[in-house]
């Protein structure tokens, strides 16, 4: 074996188990591995046990989790991160900053090369390998899964031959786990007619429990207590993954558009985000104006594609973060939720910024609206409309079936 060397991001899963081996054997690489810990709740220890057991000649674990929670997730949550307005982004908010605390080995190991196990077929690799090249165009990433075209069943087969140990959740689905959220793929779940079963969910109970109340408090757009109870982000990620899982909240079940052409069903148990994303988006809605409202939702669709689709690198990302961060300032105060059967409800909302007024909005004798403004205003908002339809009362419509006043034939 040379004395090259290649740094893997390695999870201890299947897949990168596999690269290890790969690696060696095929590349003749001497193979460095790093864990980077996006609150995935490993055994750590295991996983540099079977680092050493694979022949890797050094292992780092990394701990970017405090990283991960404030630049990643909190931006995401400033910015209603949602890919197609269900998938909260977990595992795509993490593989940038993976990419760059393996450059980051790389670098310091003078390494030749970097690699990950994705496979050719999922969105991981677009984000690895973007990402990585973003940082240092000239290192050579090396992605085994993907070169060898291998499928899941043959992996199984090649660690076996290859004494790769094995537990059995690994060999029945693909799963990816960090704070924001856990992604569960393959196996049974392939098929989108069939129900998720139980045994997949890890942080989501299905227990018919008592109605629960919280309330949730953002200064400038990031959530910063419960209950009156300040707390890290980080902390509160995982106060209400427990709290809001407990009552079945959290899982999604997503017929989902890959960047690299494919349809999937996923299913993803994301307690903390669905019930922290819910209560900023109400909040947004009190204290924003409906111009901004408007604009700031096209934003938030694109800064969650670029996300989705491997771009956290591109300058177009930056761009968008300052019009979300700017957008912030206001997005101060409380919200209150009601977790029960799988759903967290807002049912009230306050801020010293809310631009609500019941003396405006209110049914009631003292409302200070003037009515009688209205009726000017509306002869004025509709004034196109009601023109374009009293002319094509007058002139003939060519075309089928555009006019209501055409005259059949
Ligand atoms: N579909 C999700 C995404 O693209 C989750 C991917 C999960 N990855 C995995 N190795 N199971 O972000």
């Amino acid at each position: 074996m040379s004395n090259k060397k290649a740094v893997l991001a390695f999870s201890g899963g299947l897949d990168t188990s596999v690269c290890v081996k790969y690696l060696q054997n095929n590349h003749k690489l001497e193979v460095i591995t790093a864990t980077v810990d996006c609150g995935q709740k490993d055994d750590f220890e295991e996983i540099r046990k079977r680092s050493k057991i694979l022949g890797a000649i050094k292992h780092f674990n990394i701990d970017a989790k405090k990283e991960f929670v404030e630049n990643y997730v909190g931006r995401s949550i400033r910015a209603n991160g949602l890919y197609q307005g269900k998938y909260p982004l977990a595992t795509a908010l993490a593989r940038p900053l993976i990419a760059e605390k393996i450059m980051e080995v790389a670098a310091q190991e003078n390494a030749i090369a970097v690699a990950h196990g994705c496979t050719g077929k999922g969105n991981d690799q677009v984000r690895f390998d973007i990402a990585m090249s973003s940082i240092d165009p000239t290192i050579k990433i090396i992605a085994p899964i993907r070169e060898m075209n291998l499928t899941r069943d043959f992996e199984i087969k090649y660690a076996k031959k290859n004494n790769v140990p094995l537990s059995e959740e690994i060999k029945r689905y693909s799963t990816d786990t960090n704070i924001w959220g856990r992604a569960i793929e393959a196996g049974k779940l392939e098929d989108p007619w069939i129900e998720p079963p139980e045994e997949i969910f890890s942080l989501v109970k299905n227990r018919k429990i008592p109605a629960e109340y919280l309330e949730i408090e953002f200064d400038r757009g990031v959530p910063v207590a419960v209950d009156n109870r300040k707390m890290s982000l980080m902390n509160m990620i995982t106060y209400l993954n427990t709290k809001a899982g407990s009552h079945g909240i959290g899982v999604i079940d997503h017929i989902e558009d890959r960047v690299v052409g494919i349809k999937t069903r996923e299913i993803y148990e994301a307690p903390a985000a669905l019930t922290i994303l819910a209560a900023h988006k109400d909040l947004e809605q009190l204290v924003l104006t409906k111009h901004e409202l408007r604009f700031k939702q096209i934003v938030d669709d694109q800064w969650s594609w670029l996300i989705y689709s491997g771009f956290w690198f591109d300058p177009l990302r930056e761009d968008l973060d300052k019009f979300i961060e700017a957008t912030q300032i206001r997005v101060t105060g409380k919200v209150r939720m009601k977790l029960q059967n799988g759903s967290a409800k807002v049912v009230g909302r306050k801020s010293k910024n809310s631009l609500y007024r019941q003396s405006l909005a209110t049914y009631a004798s003292d409302s200070i609206f003037d009515q009688n403004l209205a009726k000017g205003f509306i002869e004025l908002w509709g004034m196109e409309t009601v023109i374009a339809n009293k002319l094509s009362k007058v002139l003939p419509v060519k075309g089928k079936g555009v006019n209501r006043n055409e005259k059949r034939v």
